[in-house]
């Protein structure tokens, strides 16, 4: 919980620096800046998916890919007792989207395909129709979903590391198994009930984001501090790629922020 007190401090901060950054205005005036409409629902689903691809990409080939060569295990029953290992790439994504549904931020967030390894996560209806044209140009998709009233917007989910293809092709329960490097995978779906956000609707959007990363990847820490069997990390500074270790939960939402923020920063300031 030490860990998590500090990343609320470290997020606070972030935050007085985006408003810090907003011009200066005198405090009165950064209230209510705060509280008119700042973005539309498609820019800030457009940032929140920018984080998610660095996230996403950093999990994948930073902790899976290098950890496997360390010897780490990752699995689709991670969360089993007698499975001593981490979450695969789209359960970590899974464990985001759970967090985030517990957080009081409306944000929706899925990860589907066409050729699914898991039949649960098949495009259906408008979703499935778009998912084509995502594969066609790679552009990102939007529409208001009249049944559940949600803004929704599809983006694609590209094949970017090696891990990707051999394990979803070699998977028993794969629907494809002649994925390659680059080929569009899936896509996240994003929903919020709104069209427009404030700066303070757009900032809870991203830090429940960021918190939905740090609670999986704690999740994967507990889960390790658990093992009986199998050799455990050291947990610090260090990354896979030097060794068996693994980055803390600071560290690894630090390397996020750094890969990310910069962007989605330069979104926020530029705005007004
Ligand atoms: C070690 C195995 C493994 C790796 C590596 C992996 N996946 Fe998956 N992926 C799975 C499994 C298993 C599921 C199904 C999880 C579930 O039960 O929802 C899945 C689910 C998905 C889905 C949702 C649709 C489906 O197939 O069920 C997409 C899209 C996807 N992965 C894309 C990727 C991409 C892109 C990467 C690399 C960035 C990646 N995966 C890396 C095993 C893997």
């Amino acid at each position: 919980m030490e860990n998590f007190k500090k990343l609320q401090i470290i997020t606070v901060l972030a935050l007085a620096l985006v408003l810090t950054a907003c011009g200066g205005v005198p405090e009165e005036k950064t209230a209510a800046a705060g509280e008119d409409k700042a973005f539309s629902v498609e820019e800030v689903l457009e940032m929140v998916a920018k984080e998610n691809d660095v996230t996403r990409t950093l999990y994948t080939k930073a902790i899976v890919g290098k950890g496997k060569k360390q010897g780490m295990k990752f699995d689709e029953d991670w969360r089993k007792d007698d499975v001593e290992a981490g979450p695969l790439p789209a359960l970590f994504l899974r464990g985001v989207a759970t967090s985030i549904r517990k957080s009081p931020v409306p944000l929706g967030l899925y990860l589907g395909s066409d050729y699914p390894v898991n039949a649960a996560n098949k495009f259906e209806g408008k979703q499935a129709e778009l998912f084509d044209e995502i594969k066609k140009d790679q552009k990102p998709q939007f529409f208001y979903d009249e049944d559940q009233k949600l803004h929704t917007a599809m983006f694609a989910d590209l094949a970017s590391a090696g891990a990707c293809v051999t394990c979803h092709n070699d998977h028993p329960q794969t629907a494809k198994s002649d994925w390659k490097l680059g080929d569009v995978m899936g896509a996240t779906t994003w929903q919020y009930p709104k069209d427009s956000l404030t700066y303070k609707e757009t900032v809870a959007v991203l830090n429940s984001y960021a918190q939905g990363t740090v609670d999986i990847y704690m999740e994967y820490l507990d889960e390790i501090d658990a093992f009986k069997e199998s050799e455990k990390p050291t947990i610090g500074d260090k990354w896979p790629a030097e060794g068996n270790y693994l980055p803390t939960a600071e560290v690894f939402l630090d390397s996020v922020r750094k890969l990310a923020s910069y962007e989605t920063m330069k979104q926020l300031v530029a705005a007004k």
